[in-house]
């Protein structure tokens, strides 16, 4: 049997539109599947919307629509942004679908009839014109974060899941698993909320409607982590846990997502599924958050970066190649345009996409674009070669760490390799001695070699660009494995070696 993956991105809030923090962690995943993939897994990739609650059905009343009126219009933006960004999910999961409904339903019951759901009340500040309850941190100076206004302090019956009762089965999972959560800095953040003691967590709403009803009690509507995080298990398809997807890819792998989002999944989503006896995901890893030029991005500040906008005027690849690149996968960092247009110019430009215009090039002009067979191999040959086990070694070892930046580094070094190469062995020099023909033929052929394998390194970050390079060597544009092709000597000599184009164009800087 193949080995499976199964990685997720959070589910997306349909009241906001998508913007670079959101493509940030769809985008991680993306890599990481594309990677998983070319190293032979079978892999399950899911994202999707989380459509139910109070804001949407108050936004939705605000335009004259019904929440899934609203909820289709949004998440079909989400939708076309993925394949604009050319991500390669698996499936896209809606919470308003029934088979998420199903699920959901299914796993309330199933807790409830164990006796860790039980009703009670629930007390909390109403603002009565928002309709909306906060909890006493959320309030602003005793008022409403919404409209300002006075708020009372409201009973409302409520469902309760015994999340107490998990608290001692939780520490221990995480004690007994020291990946569980990454990076491993935001472990003891976790490990000391709950310390303090779990309490039982109001799992069910009646003060509006848009929501999954409890069974048997359609008064209440399942409150929204109850709801989202299920997404996760039935989109494979629970509660039928012995065939088909879930039997096949449950555990998830990894749940990737933002650091606001970790407590939910860190300790929510355990405690759910250790009372309904579903295994526990392998890992969940928490990034860090985007700024815009310095500043919090905000609907305020009208600094929202808006993905369809960078990549009408950058490119898809290079957005990818960016927001992996520029800040190691964990921390906070910061979006400039600045930055972009440097990175573009120096790494993409420059590094990459001289390499190959370069060596084309020279491939044309002294073969006639017919890749020579490799024949006088030097030491400087066999440091270029050796370097390229290093490389995918490193690769294999920070993939599975997501330290996506760290294996970009490792790629650049090798492109870098590549570019000293023609530096140190002056094929310009070498084209004007006939009697060393065979030291050139071997030149060209080592570095289109070289860029044979940076293209399937690439791949999983710029498939574009992949696929742009297999195409000046004539390969096909490849669903190519990393696996099948990593060894040194996959180009047969006399191909024909197209010249190429400029993979990326200079930006130039106003
Ligand atoms: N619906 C919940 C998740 C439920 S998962 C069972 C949610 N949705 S969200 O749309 O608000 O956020 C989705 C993801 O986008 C989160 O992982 C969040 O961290 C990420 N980001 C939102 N703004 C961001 C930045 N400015 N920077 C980086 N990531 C950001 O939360």
């Amino acid at each position: 049997m193949s080995k499976k993956f199964y990685i997720t991105t959070p589910i997306y809030y349909v009241n906001d539109v998508p913007h670079i923090g959101h493509a940030y962690t769809t985008l991680a995943c993306d890599v990481l599947a594309r990677y998983k993939r070319s190293r032979g897994f079978d892999v399950f990739f899911l994202t999707g919307t989380d459509e139910h609650g109070q804001k949407v059905e108050k936004a939705a009343q605000a335009q004259g629509e019904t929440p899934l009126e609203l909820a289709d219009r949004v998440m079909k933006r989400f939708q076309s942004l993925w394949e604009k960004l050319n991500c390669s999910n698996t499936d896209f999961i809606r919470t308003s679908q029934e088979r998420h409904k199903i699920g959901v339903q299914q796993m309330f019951k199933l807790i409830k009839e164990k006796g860790d759901i039980y009703l009670g009340e629930y007390e909390d500040w109403y603002c009565t014109p928002c309709e909306t309850f906060w909890t006493e941190k959320q309030l602003l100076d005793g008022c409403c974060p919404d409209c300002g206004r006075q708020t009372d302090k409201l009973k409302e019956e409520s469902y309760f899941f015994r999340m107490s009762k998990y608290q001692q089965a939780l520490l221990d999972h995480i004690e007994a698993n020291p990946d569980f959560i990454q990076p491993r800095s935001r472990k003891n953040e976790i490990l000391s909320f709950v310390k303090e003691g779990l309490r039982d967590l109001s799992i069910s709403r009646t003060s509006f409607s848009w929501g999954i009803p409890v069974p048997e009690d359609e008064k209440h509507v399942i409150y929204v982590w109850f709801d989202a995080l299920n997404n996760y298990i039935t989109a494979l398809g629970y509660p039928h846990t012995e065939s088909g997807n879930f039997a096949q890819f449950w555990p998830a792998d990894v749940h990737v997502i933002g650091k606001d989002i970790l407590r939910f999944h860190a300790v929510y989503w355990p405690t759910f599924l250790l009372a309904a006896g579903v295994p526990l995901p392998e890992k969940v890893f928490a990034h860090g958050w985007w700024t815009v030029e310095g500043q919090k991005m905000s609907k305020s500040l009208r600094n929202v970066v808006e993905p369809n906008m960078l990549i009408e005027k950058f490119g898809v690849d290079p957005i990818r190649y960016f927001l992996l690149r520029e800040v190691p996968f964990g921390l906070d960092g910061d979006f400039s345009h600045t930055a972009l247009v440097n990175r573009i110019n120096s790494d993409l430009a420059n590094d990459i996409g001289n390499l190959l215009s370069r060596s084309s090039a020279m491939i044309n002009k002294y073969f006639n674009g017919s890749l020579p067979k490799p024949a006088v191999d030097l030491d400087v040959d066999a440091k270029l070669k050796d370097s390229v086990p290093e490389t995918v070694a490193r690769i294999d070892e920070n993939m599975t760490e997501l330290a996506f930046n760290k294996v970009l580094i490792a790629i650049w070094e090798l492109i870098g390799a590549g570019n000293k190469y023609i530096d140190e062995t002056a094929p310009w020099a070498l084209a004007k001695d006939p009697e060393q023909q065979e030291r050139l033929g071997t030149v060209m052929y080592n570095l289109m070699e070289l860029q044979r394998i940076i293209a399937l390194l690439v791949a999983p970050f710029m498939p574009e660009t992949a696929e742009k390079m297999q195409a000046v060597m004539g390969l096909e544009p490849s669903s190519q494995s990393l696996e099948k092709n990593e060894a040194w000597g996959g180009l047969t000599p006399g191909i024909t070696i197209i010249k190429a184009e400029p993979l990326f164009p200079r930006i130039e800087v106003e």
